[in-house]
């Protein structure tokens, strides 16, 4: 299959595409070739330093994450740790690459602080606001109910990937924010183990992952997560159509990950299809129509009321009642507005009917691409 590659950045053949790579992650990111994926989301160790067991209100044990990954002997080895894997990762990313992290008020700001050392640009902090926290069971602080995702593009220079229009139509029409409400993953999505205990203890829900990747990169790009867990990212990356490479120290969850894969299928090409935005349409000076020979000067032009009309210069300028300027500021002038847009308000008459002169400006648009495609217009 021919790759369509959106950034002009070749993806290298050599790449581990779509598979589970065993091992530390650091080490592993450091073997694949350099500058070759488009995307990271990495959802690394939190550094929870959880002491003691925790209880709920009935006694019951709090499964908590005290996991011997997720342990760390001070600031300064996370530290070490954090500089060290965002560093590996920086390497593997496109030129135009991003990444996202992951973390609570443990980790993030620490990993914010070394995402700016290393020169990434951070695009956003999303909150990810818990729509089901987890309630705190002491009552001695406020119920954490989010967490949060730093968006960061490879420099400030990249020209990161932002599917604007398909987060705004995912949000039904309005534009996407940094906030947002999603549930902890639970229910038949969290995957159990052999004794119908959780299989993860951070397993991230699909919703997530699925706006991160609709938002973020395009069908057949390459999306890397270096902390792939139960493989979350590799799940929905492979519905939409996008390729992984997920890295993976723990056997247990290695197997788990993999188990859950085979079970995903691709969405279908038309289903994978999101909103792009639309092209910008070419700027066409009102002084065309007048030097193409579509109105001529002299002839006039009416608002739509017809209370209104002004008459076209050679310059492209109009004028009406003693007011001179653009088809914006005479429209403007005549109707006391703060501004007018010309295009839609003047009107010409062509055997007895009013016509809107935003026909001549696509009648223009029409031959320019026309021009461009070596198409005629129609
Ligand atoms: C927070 S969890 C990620 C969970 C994942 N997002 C999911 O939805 O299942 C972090 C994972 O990183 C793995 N891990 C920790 N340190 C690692 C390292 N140095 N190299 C590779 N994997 C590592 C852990 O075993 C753990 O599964």
């Amino acid at each position: 299959m021919t790759k369509i590659d959106t950034k002009s950045q070749a993806t290298p053949r050599s790449l581990p595409l779509n598979q589970i790579l065993a091992g530390d992650c650091i080490e592993v990111m450091n073997s694949l070739p350099e500058g070759s994926v488009d995307l990271i989301f990495a959802d690394p160790p939190y550094n929870l330093q959880l002491k003691g067991e925790l209880h709920r209100p009935d006694n019951s044990l709090v499964d908590a994450v005290d996991d011997h990954w997720d342990q760390f002997s001070s600031f300064a080895s996370y530290d070490r740790f954090t500089r060290d894997w965002l560093a590996a990762a920086r390497r593997l990313l496109k030129p135009d690459g991003a990444i996202w992290v992951i973390g609570s008020y443990h980790n993030i700001f620490r990993v914010g602080a070394e995402l700016q050392n290393q020169g990434f640009w951070i695009l956003n902090d999303v909150v990810w606001r818990k729509a089901n926290p987890m309630p705190n069971f002491r009552g001695k602080r406020l119920t954490n109910a989010h967490e949060t995702m730093i968006w960061a593009s490879k420099s400030e220079a990249a020209r990161y990937t932002f599917n604007y229009e398909a987060l705004k139509s995912l949000n039904e029409g309005v534009q996407m924010r940094s906030d947002w409400v999603l549930p902890i993953c639970t229910g038949g999505e969290r995957l159990k183990d052999a004794d119908g205990g959780k299989a993860h203890p951070t397993q991230k829900p699909e919703a997530l992952l699925h706006r991160v990747l609709v938002g973020s990169t395009n069908p057949g790009d390459v999306v890397l997560d270096p902390f792939f867990g139960t493989g979350t990212t590799g799940a929905v990356a492979k519905m939409l159509g996008r390729d992984f490479i997920g890295i993976e120290r723990e056997e247990a969850y290695r197997e788990v990950a993999q188990k859950r894969l085979a079970r995903v299928r691709k969405f279908d090409s038309e289903g994978i299809a999101t909103t792009k935005a639309k092209r910008a349409e070419p700027r066409v000076p009102f002084g065309q129509v007048i030097e193409r020979g579509m109105l001529r000067p002299g002839e006039e032009l009416f608002s739509m009321n017809s209370r209104h009309k002004a008459k076209v210069r050679a310059d492209g300028s109009l004028i009406g009642n003693d007011v001179k300027g653009s088809i914006h500021q005479v429209g403007a002038a005549l109707e006391g507005a703060p501004s007018c847009n010309g295009w839609t308000y003047w009107h010409f008459r062509r055997e007895g009917r009013m016509v809107p002169i935003d026909v001549l400006r696509q009648q223009i648009r029409a031959e320019m691409e026309a021009d461009e495609t070596g198409r005629r217009p129609n």
